[in-house]
């Protein structure tokens, strides 16, 4: 989560988990349940097993959706104006030590002024697909009650202006900016703030519903949860187990409802959820490790996406009682939301290997949660500035496994992408080959999951431009468009020059650059 990006260590998970339990907890036992390095080697014989030819040419299918993915509180900007609330990523990123550099959101890509320059970079980019969240604050201030109609005017506008441009609104619900007021009254970990999520969604539907009609519920659950209630890295900065652990089993609830309500007040919507989503390999052939990549797998990439498709918890703990996240009778009804499409963001994968029997013994963590994962990868691909591991084997490996085990569902890449910091030239161009080559071979990977029978509508590139990424701040680039945060001017890089020609032909060309 970014447990795969930040080392889901045993010591974050499972210290805090040995010092929260209750006593007497251990007395059963059952489930409940930048590198500047040349970018061919990336694409080696491990690396892209299943990799086309560099010669060939690639259809996609009919009517596919190329698109890319921003988030509000990464490029919107105006992180007070015409009635907004405070989120808890205002507050976070205010206080002082917590985003590399200092950095805030406050004013990001200004994207709340500028989103027709957003779309006329998309437009450009011949792009047919637009996936963007909706801050909450902006629409409810403080989470409840009515809507703020400059918020909602707000996306309005910009549902209108795609339209007219003939690309899909695409619509996270969640994209981690919490009203402040509900953090303030228990967050994620209070069971009514799924309520307050449903009742959101409600609103929203209504005032959007007439012409949005793909939906995402929420944007990495397992993320914002692990990150903001147990690592601490993310808003709102709580490390505490027992948080995360009940932040998860609230989403989880939140997600059931949230789905509800949006199908009760919209019921042509289609509705999923954008989830992280890792590749998890054990490090050796070991039954242990692969036991251990099991667990890694649940935990990372299924565990809001079992409840919601199949009423249940997957085994990723030896030993996890209900009490201990908050489950109350009927609850496992209530988080079963049996969405339209499954969402995936993917960037890399994971290494999951099991602790030795020994440290097993001595250390109670490791016991409950016997898996060592690697953060971003493994170490045989190069790695992108954030220090990520490119690996595109890993998204034909997710896309095929979601497609066996829940029985080929439809299928959404709402996110994939690379941090390369590369600026403009002399000549003022930005000359990303590594990012256009990324793209390329994980879409290459995508149409062979495709072609072996995966259900995939669509690909978004994270991101349209260069935004706020969150804890680093400013400091890393992901866009197919250059952000100058100086003067806000935006320059589409060599790699948006090269997605624009893929969506038109809607044809992934191997051959030389
Ligand atoms: C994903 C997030 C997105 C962005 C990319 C780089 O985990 O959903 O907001 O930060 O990573």
């Amino acid at each position: 989560m970014r447990l795969t990006r930040r080392e889901l260590v045993r010591s974050a998970l499972g210290a805090s988990l040995a010092a929260a339990l209750p006593a007497g907890f251990f007395s059963a036992c059952s489930g409940s349940s930048k590198a500047a390095g040349a970018v061919s080697s990336a694409f080696g014989a491990s690396g892209a097993v299943r990799q086309a030819p560099l010669s060939s040419e690639i259809a996609f299918p009919r009517n596919f959706f190329w698109g890319t993915a921003t988030a509000a509180y990464q490029i919107e900007g105006a992180w007070k104006e015409d009635g907004k609330g405070e989120s808890i990523w205002d507050r976070f990123s205010h206080a002082p030590g917590t985003i590399k550099n200092g950095d805030t959101g406050d004013a990001a890509c200004d994207s709340y002024h500028r989103w027709r320059d957003d779309i006329a970079m998309m437009r450009a980019m011949n792009l047919n697909s637009y996936r963007f969240s909706l801050s909450w604050p902006r629409i409810q201030p403080s989470g409840t009650g009515s809507a703020n109609s400059n918020g909602i005017d707000y996306y309005s506008r910009l549902v209108d202006a795609l339209l007219d441009a003939k690309i899909r609104p695409f619509v996270t619900l969640y994209h981690w900016d919490l009203p402040q007021a509900l953090e303030d009254a228990g967050g994620w970990p209070n069971r009514d703030t799924a309520s307050r999520f449903s009742d959101y969604v409600e609103v929203v539907a209504r005032a959007l519903g007439d012409r949005v009609t793909d939906w995402m519920l929420f944007n990495e659950p397992s993320v914002f949860t692990f990150s903001g209630y147990l690592e601490g890295v993310h808003a709102p900065g709580h490390q505490s187990l027992l948080d995360f652990l009940r932040a998860t089993h609230v989403v989880n609830l939140a997600q059931g409802a949230g789905f509800r309500a949006l199908k009760a007040a919209r019921p042509q919507a289609r509705v999923g959820t954008a989830f992280n989503m890792s590749a998890c390999e054990p490090a050796t052939d070991s039954e242990a490790d692969k036991l251990a990549a099991e667990r890694a797998h649940a935990i990372t990439n299924v565990w809001f996406l079992e409840p919601a498709l199949q009423g249940r918890y997957p085994a990723a703990f030896t030993y996890l009682p209900e009490t201990v996240m908050r489950i109350a009778s009927g609850d496992m009804e209530k988080v079963r939301a049996p969405l339209d499409f499954i969402g995936i963001n993917l960037y890399n994968r994971t290494i999951a290997s099991s602790p030795s029997t020994l440290k097993r013994i001595a250390h109670v963590q490791d016991w409950l949660f016997p898996v060592t994962m690697t953060s971003s990868g493994g170490e045989q691909g190069p790695k992108t500035d954030i220090g990520w591991e490119v690996w595109p084997q890993a998204l034909y490996n997710m896309v095929t496994r979601i497609t066996r085990d829940y029985n080929r569902p439809v299928i959404e890449i709402t996110e994939s992408g690379c941090a390369y910091n590369d600026g403009p030239d002399a000549s003022g161009e930005i000359r990303d080959t590594r990012r256009t080559e990324y793209h390329r071979h994980y879409l290459a990977a995508l149409a062979h999951a495709i072609a072996d029978g995966a259900d995939v509508r669509s690909y978004h590139a994270w991101s349209l431009l260069d935004n706020f990424e969150w804890a680093e701040g400013f400091s890393q680039r992901f866009g197919l468009a250059y952000m100058d945060f100086k003067t806000q001017q935006r320059t589409i890089k060599d790699s948006g020059r090269w997605y624009a020609k893929v969506a038109a032909e809607n044809l992934l060309r191997m051959g030389p650059l």
